[in-house]
């Protein structure tokens, strides 16, 4: 098997589907995808070389209303719901 280096510390899995379903959410307009939102902050992003991937997945089975279901994968115990509009900037600090 092929391996291939990351600088990933972890990454966190942002439900597509509630973000589909919010029409974006986040944003100045509320129309940004909380992922896209997230990869914007230093040391987040989808490539290798981010230190905290970001990694958009199917409906995860929470269905939040508002809100998008986030796991952290160093902390697969405890899931998040983001609440629509969230200030993505506060949200990042919580995974350095
Ligand atoms: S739609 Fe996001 S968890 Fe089901």
């Amino acid at each position: 098997m092929k391996r291939a280096k990351s600088e990933w510390a972890g990454a966190l899995l942002v439900c597509a589907k509630c973000s589909k379903k919010l029409g974006g959410g986040f944003g100045p307009k509320g129309r940004e995808r909380l992922a896209k939102a997230l990869r914007r902050e230093p040391g987040f992003g989808k490539g290798r070389k981010a230190v905290v991937g970001v990694v958009e997945v199917k409906c995860l089975g929470l269905c939040p209303k508002d809100a998008v279901t986030v796991v952290d994968t160093r902390r697969p115990g405890e899931w998040l719901v983001v609440p629509a509009g969230s200030n993505v900037t506060e949200l990042a600090t919580r995974f350095p």
